[in-house]
């Protein structure tokens, strides 16, 4: 442990630690965030709609790092799921002050609509967030006052589980005075890992 230096509870790399414990470090926080609403609990998620990219802070509701898989919930009817029909690359990215540390990542995304990943998130969620999917306006549209009392009752039928799946993390590190740590881990279709030191 002593390539580590100490950031409150979490032990962030040093200018001398292996590249693997860039990777380690990034599953740790993204995991933590997953579980217990630490920093990257909420992440910038970036889709295109082929002219513009377009970036939102999303909620992450679930990490696996062995699938290397992000699920995201959304309303069916909001524009990025238009973006992703039409392309479904995206990156994620979030950063967290405290540990000074950024995780870029390049993947896809599936859209789950009315089928047994999207019934097994409803019947988890609250009545509170249920309610977010109940608004007869479609998300991003214009409207010309601010009455929260539209609501119907089948928000189940906007309901979307977007699973993003990367194939490469981004680890940037910034460390005051011997410079920025960055390194990114790829994964081919094999599965087969690779990671490189990169110029921060
Ligand atoms: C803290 C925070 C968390 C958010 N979480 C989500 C989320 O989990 N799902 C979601 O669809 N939108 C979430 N939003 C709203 C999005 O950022 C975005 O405004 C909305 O989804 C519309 O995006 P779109 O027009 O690009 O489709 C969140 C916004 C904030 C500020």
């Amino acid at each position: 442990m002593k390539n580590f230096v100490d950031v409150d509870t979490v032990r962030v790399p040093d200018n001398r630690c292996k590249i693997e414990e860039t990777l380690n470090l990034s599953n740790f926080v993204l995991n933590e965030a997953n579980k217990n609403h630490k920093p990257f609990h909420t992440l910038v998620l970036s889709t295109t709609d082929g002219n513009y990219v377009n970036s939102r802070v999303m909620v992450m509701r679930q990490f696996n790092s062995d699938e290397r898989t992000i699920y995201f919930h959304t309303d069916f009817r909001s524009p990025k799921i238009h973006d992703i029909e039409f392309n479904k690359n995206a990156s994620v990215i979030g950063y967290c002050s405290d540990l000074k540390t950024q995780i870029k990542l390049h993947g896809t995304i599936e859209v789950n609509y009315d089928n047994e990943i999207t019934k097994n998130a409803w019947d988890n969620m609250s009545e509170f967030s249920r309610k977010s999917y109940t608004n007869e306006g479609v998300p991003s549209d214009t409207i010309n006052y601010l009455d929260k009392k539209h609501y119907r009752n089948d928000g189940y039928n906007n309901f979307a589980v977007m699973i993003f799946t990367y194939t490469s993390l981004e680890f940037l590190f910034f460390l005051k005075h011997s410079g920025h740590i960055r390194a990114r881990h790829t994964w081919d279709s094999d599965n087969i890992l690779k990671s490189s030191w990169l110029f921060p």
